[in-house]
C-alpha cells in the first residue's frame, strides 16, 4: 500500500513537474506583472527552470537579482543595485503598465532595476541566465550588459565594466577585489582597499599577459571556454573547460570570488547530484596568499591554498576582532614621527623570518643585515625592513601586502613603538617571531655604516622626500612575464646601483646607443635572476647643472607607468657622477624609423606608432599622478620596441605642473618640434607638447622631417606650410609618394596634425581629442593655416 502510494505520489510531482515546464515554455513576462518576495511569485523561472529572476533572501530582508536554482543552495549570478540596503518583505516589484520594472520599498520609495531609455512591451527569464526587456521584440535592456560579479555562458566583459566580487558569499554587495579588460589589452585583477586609486598598477596581483594586444573583451561561451578577443575575432584561449559529462545539462560561470580569485565553475543537473552539482573547472590563483589585499593593511598572509590564514605584525592589533582581512593597526603614527624630527624615539625591533612585501619599498639599498635594521630605526618613516640577498628594502606604515611563506629566506625587522606590544596573534606556521630587543641611542647615523653606504643612505633619504608618497614604477605589466615570486620586488622597484656595478656592465661605457638631451646612451647587460638583462645607461654630462634636471626625472618617471612610456629601471649617483638605468629597446628610435630606414615604413604600422604615442602623451597630460609636460617631444626621443610599440623617452625637461606654475624657465630652443610660445616669453602648457605632436604626427606622415633641405621646391623644405598647401590645394597624395594608404584616414591625419600646430595655444585640441579625432570617434573640422608659419617664411 505504502508502495502505490509513494509511486502515486511519484507520478503526481512528475506531473506538475512537466506542467510547470510547460508553462515555462511560453514565459514571456507581461506588463503588469509583479513579484513579491512573501506571497507567491517570488520569482521568475526561465522555460528549463535552472535559472530565476526575482527576489532572494539577503541579510535580514531580500535583494532582487538572477540565481542559478540548485541544490543544496541557490547561486546568485547577478543583483540589481547591489550596494542598497536589502528590501523588507513587504516590498514588491512591479513590471508596471508604463514599461518599467520598478522595485518598490515598504516606505513607498521606488527604484528602477533597469536604466530604460525607452519603455519596455514584455521582459523574458532566459535559459542562459540572462534577464531581458522587450519593445517591440527588440532587446532594449539586459542584464548581460550590466554584469556584477560573474560571466556566464554567452556573456561577455568589455572594456566598459568590471566584474567587482561580493563582500561574501552571503552578502552580494560591492566587494574589495575588481577585475578589467583593459584597453592595452591586458585583463588585469586588481584590489581596491589599500588606499591607493583603484586601479593603481600596485593593486594589481593578476593579469593575463596580453598587453600589447588589441584584445578588447573576455568571453564565456556556452562550453566552457573562457576567452579574450580582439575586433577581428582572434582569440586567446584563458581556459578551456573539457568536462566529459558535458551531453547533460550544464552551465558555467566565470566569478570573481570574495576571495580575489577568479574562478570557472561547472554547475550540473544530475538526478542524484547532492554536493557536486558545483564545481570549480579553472581559477587564476591556486593560492590566495597571492591575492593582493586579502589580507588588511599591516596584517599578513600566510599557509597555502584555500587553508590560509591573515596575522597582523608584532605590536599591531585587529582593527575588528572577528576579520582579519580588515587589517591591524598600531597607535603610533608617523606624525608623531615626524613631529619630532631630529630626536629619535627608542624602538623595540622585531624579526620575522620568512616575509616578502609585493608591495614597493621606498628604498632599495645594498647593505649589511644589522646596518640595514638600523637605517630603519634611524628614518623616521620607516616601518619595516625587508633584508633580502643583500638589499634592504625598506617600508613605510601601512605595511601592504605580506605574505610569510617558508620558501623565502628573508628577514623582515618591524619597527615596534615602546607599549605597542599588546594582543597580536601568534602564527601557526612555519615560526613564531624572534623579538630582539635594543636600545637605541640617539644618533642619527650609526657609525657602523661603511662610508659608501653613508652616501647612499644621504641619497635615498633625499630621494625618499619624492618616492615617499607614491612610488608606482610596479607595472601590472610585468606580472604577466614573471608570476609573482619571491624576490620580485626588487625587479619592480627603481634600483640604485653602484657606478662600478654600471661601469662593468657596459663594459666601460663601450657601445654608444646615441645621445639624448642630457648626455650619452650606453648598453649594458644586468644580472637578474635566472639570466641577464640588457639595459640602456643613460651617463648623465654637466652633472653641476643637471642635478635639479636629475631630480626631476627621478620623481617624475619613479611615478610614471605607461605602455607607451620608456620605463626606468634604476639610477646611480655617487659624487658627481650620475646615470639612469633604462629598459632597453631594441628598434631605436622614431626618427632612426622613419628618416634613415631603406624602405618606408609601412602606412598601418605608422599609423598605429602615430597612436601610442598620442596615448604616451595623453598619460603624461591627464592620466599620470602629477601631470607632466614633456616639453621635448620629437623624433629622437620616442623609442620602438621589438614589437615596434612607440615608447616616449626622456623626461629631462618634463616640468611638474604645480597648480601655480605654468612657466618653465631655462631652456634652450632647439629645434623645429618647438611650439612658438617658447620664443615668445608666454606661459608654456601642455599644449607645447600638442604642437610638437602635431610636428611628429606630421613627420610621420611624410616620413621626413620638419626641415629638409634635399628637396624639389622650397615650398617643401618646412613641412608645415607644405603639408597646409597641399591639404588646402587637396593634393594630400603629394605628402605618401606612391603609398597605397587609407585616403579618409590621411586626410584625418594630417587635419589633426595641422590642429596640434596652430599657433594660437587655445586653438590645439587637448590630446584626449586628438586621440578621439584620430580613432575617427570625432570629427576633424577643417583646419585654418597654421598663422606662425605665414609670416615666417
Ligand atoms: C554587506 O556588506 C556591505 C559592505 O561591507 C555592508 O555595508 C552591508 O551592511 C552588508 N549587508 C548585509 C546584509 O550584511
Ligand atoms: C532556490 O530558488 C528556488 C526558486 O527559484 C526556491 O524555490 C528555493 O527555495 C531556493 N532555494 C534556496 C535554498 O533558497
Ligand atoms: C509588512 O506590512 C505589514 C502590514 O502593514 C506589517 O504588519 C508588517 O510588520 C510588515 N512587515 C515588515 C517586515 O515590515
Ligand atoms: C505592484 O504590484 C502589487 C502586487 O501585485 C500591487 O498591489 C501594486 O498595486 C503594484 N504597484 C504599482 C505601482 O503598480
Ligand atoms: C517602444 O519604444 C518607442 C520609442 O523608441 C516608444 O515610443 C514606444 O512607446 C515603445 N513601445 C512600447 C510598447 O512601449
Ligand atoms: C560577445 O562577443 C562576441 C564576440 O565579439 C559576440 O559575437 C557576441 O555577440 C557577444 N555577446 C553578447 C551577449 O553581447
Ligand atoms: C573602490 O573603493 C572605493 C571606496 O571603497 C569605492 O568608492 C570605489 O567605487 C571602488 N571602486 C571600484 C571600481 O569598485
Ligand atoms: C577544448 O578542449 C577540448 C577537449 O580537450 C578540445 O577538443 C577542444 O578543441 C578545445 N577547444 C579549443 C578551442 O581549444
Ligand atoms: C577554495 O575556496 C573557493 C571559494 O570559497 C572554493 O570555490 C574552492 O572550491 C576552494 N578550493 C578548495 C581546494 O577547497
Ligand atoms: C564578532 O562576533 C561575535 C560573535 O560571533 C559578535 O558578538 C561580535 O559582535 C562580533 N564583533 C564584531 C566587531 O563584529
Ligand atoms: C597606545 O595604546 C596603548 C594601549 O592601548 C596605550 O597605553 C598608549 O597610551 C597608546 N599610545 C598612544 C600614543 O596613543
Ligand atoms: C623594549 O625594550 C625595552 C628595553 O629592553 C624593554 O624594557 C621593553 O619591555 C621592550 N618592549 C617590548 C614591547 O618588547
Amino acid at each position: 500500500m505504502a508502495m502505490v502510494l509513494a509511486v502515486f505520489l511519484l507520478l503526481l510531482l512528475l506531473c506538475l513537474h512537466v506542467r510547470a515546464d510547460q508553462n515555462q515554455q511560453s514565459n514571456l513576462i507581461k506588463l503588469g506583472s509583479s513579484l513579491s518576495p512573501r506571497t507567491d511569485p517570488s520569482s521568475w523561472a526561465s522555460p528549463s527552470g535552472h535559472f530565476a529572476f526575482g527576489f532572494y533572501p539577503q541579510g535580514n530582508g531580500f535583494a532582487v537579482g538572477i540565481w542559478i536554482v540548485g541544490l543544496p543552495k541557490n547561486t546568485t549570478v547577478w543583483t540589481a543595485n547591489r550596494d542598497d540596503p536589502p528590501v523588507s518583505s513587504n516590498a514588491t516589484l512591479n513590471f508596471t503598465r508604463d514599461g518599467v520594472l520598478v522595485l518598490r520599498t515598504e516606505d513607498g520609495r521606488e527604484r528602477p532595476i533597469a536604466d530604460l531609455e525607452d519603455t519596455a512591451d514584455s521582459a523574458s527569464m532566459l535559459d542562459t541566465g540572462n534577464f531581458v526587456l522587450y519593445n517591440n521584440s527588440d532587446v532594449i535592456w539586459e542584464s548581460f550588459d550590466h554584469p556584477t560579479n560573474t560571466l556566464l555562458g554567452g556573456q561577455n566583459l568589455t572594456q566598459r565594466d568590471s566584474l567587482i566580487s561580493a563582500v561574501s558569499s552571503s552578502n552580494h554587495s560591492s566587494g574589495i577585489f575588481l577585475l578589467r579588460m583593459q584597453s592595452d589589452g591586458n585583463l588585469v585583477a586588481y584590489v581596491n582597499n589599500s588606499g591607493l586609486p583603484e586601479t593603481d598598477a600596485e593593486s594589481a596581483y593578476w593579469a593575463s599577459g596580453t598587453s600589447g594586444s588589441d584584445f578588447s573583451l573576455l568571453n564565456l561561451n556556452k562550453r566552457g571556454l573562457l576567452r579574450l578577443f580582439d575586433y577581428h575575432s582572434n582569440a586567446n584561449i584563458l581556459a578551456n573547460s573539457s568536462y566529459a559529462g558535458s551531453k547533460r545539462i550544464t552551465i558555467y560561470r566565470a566569478t570573481i570570488d570574495p576571495d580575489g580569485i577568479f574562478r570557472m565553475y561547472l554547475h550540473h543537473f544530475f538526478d542524484s547530484c547532492t554536493n557536486s552539482c558545483e564545481k570549480v573547472v579553472w581559477q587564476n590563483l591556486e593560492d590566495r596568499c597571492e591575492v593582493k589585499g586579502y589580507c588588511g593593511l599591516n596584517s599578513y598572509c600566510s599557509g597555502r591554498g584555500n587553508d590560509t590564514d591573515c596575522y597582523c605584525y608584532p605590536g599591531f592589533t585587529v582593527i575588528s576582532d572577528n576579520k582579519t582581512s580588515l587589517g591591524c593597526s598600531q597607535n603610533f603614527t608617523e606624525d608623531d614621527c615626524i613631529g619630532r624630527k631630529y630626536q629619535v624615539k627608542q624602538y623595540n625591533i622585531t624579526t620575522l623570518e620568512n616575509m616578502q612585501w609585493a608591495d614597493n619599498p621606498y628604498s632599495v639599498i645594498q647593505m649589511k643585515k644589522d646596518d640595514c635594521k638600523k637605517s630603519c630605526q634611524e628614518d623616521c618613516y620607516c616601518g619595516a625592513v625587508l633584508y633580502s640577498s643583500g638589499n634592504c628594502n625598506r617600508y613605510k606604515l601601512p605595511l601592504r601586502y605580506g605574505r610569510r611563506s617558508k620558501n623565502m629566506s628573508t628577514l623582515a625587522f618591524i619597527k615596534l613603538i615602546h607599549g605597542g606590544f599588546t594582543n597580536y596573534r601568534t602564527p601557526m606556521v612555519p615560526s613564531s617571531p624572534t623579538v630582539i630587543n635594543e636600545e637605541n641611542p640617539h644618533l642619527l647615523l650609526s657609525v657602523a655604516i661603511s662610508l659608501g653606504s653613508i652616501t647612499c643612505l644621504c641619497f635615498a633619504l633625499a630621494i625618499s622626500g619624492f618616492l615617499i608618497y607614491k612610488h608606482r614604477i610596479h607595472s601590472y605589466r610585468k606580472h604577466s612575464e614573471n608570476k609573482i615570486t619571491p624576490g620580485l620586488t626588487e625587479q619592480f622597484t627603481i634600483r640604485s646601483f653602484s657606478f662600478i656595478e654600471l661601469r662593468e656592465a657596459t663594459d666601460n661605457f663601450k657601445e654608444e646607443l646615441g645621445r639624448g638631451s642630457f648626455g650619452a646612451v650606453y648598453k649594458g647587460t644586468l644580472p637578474v635572476t635566472g639570466g641577464t638583462k640588457i639595459v640602456a645607461i643613460k651617463k648623465l654630462e654637466n652633472v653641476e647643472d643637471g642635478e635639479r634636471e636629475f631630480q626631476k626625472e627621478m620623481t617624475a618617471i619613479g611615478r610614471t607607468n605607461h605602455r607607451n612610456l620608456v620605463r626606468l629601471l634604476g639610477y646611480c649617483v655617487e659624487g658627481s657622477k650620475k646615470l639612469l638605468v633604462y629598459e632597453y629597446l631594441s628598434n631605436g628610435s622614431l626618427a632612426d624609423f622613419l628618416f634613415h630606414n631603406k624602405v618606408r615604413p609601412i602606412w598601418k604600422e605608422r599609423v598605429r606608432i602615430a597612436l601610442d604615442v598620442a596615448k604616451g602623451i595623453l598619460y603624461l597630460h591627464e592620466e599620470c599622478v602629477v601631470r607632466i609636460i614633456h616639453c621635448n617631444i620629437r623624433p629622437q626621443n620616442i623609442l620602438l620596441d621589438d614589437s615596434l610599440t612607440a615608447k616616449i623617452s626622456d623626461f629631462g625637461l618634463a616640468k611638474l605642473l604645480m597648480a601655480n606654475q605654468t612657466s618653465v624657465t631655462g631652456i634652450k630652443i632647439t629645434g623645429g618640434h618647438l611650439a612658438p610660445e617658447w620664443q615668445r616669453n608666454a606661459p608654456i602648457s601642455v599644449k607645447v607638447d600638442v604642437y610638437s605632436f602635431g610636428i611628429v604626427l606630421l613627420e610621420i606622415i611624410c616620413c621626413r622631417s620638419s626641415i629638409e633641405l634635399k628637396v624639389c621646391t622650397a615650398d617643401e623644405i618646412l613641412l608645415s606650410s607644405w603639408a597646409y598647401n597641399c591639404f588646402h590645394s587637396g593634393e594630400l597624395n603629394k605628402l605618401v609618394e606612391d603609398e597605397e594608404v587609407d585616403l579618409k584616414m590621411l586626410e584625418r591625419m594630417v587635419k589633426v596634425g595641422l590642429w596640434c600646430i596652430q599657433d594660437d595655444p587655445t586653438l590645439r585640441p587637448s590630446m584626449k581629442n586628438v586621440i578621439l579625432m584620430l580613432e575617427g570617434t570625432m570629427d576633424v573640422p577643417i583646419p585654418p593655416y597654421p598663422l606662425h608659419y605665414s609670416l615666417d617664411v
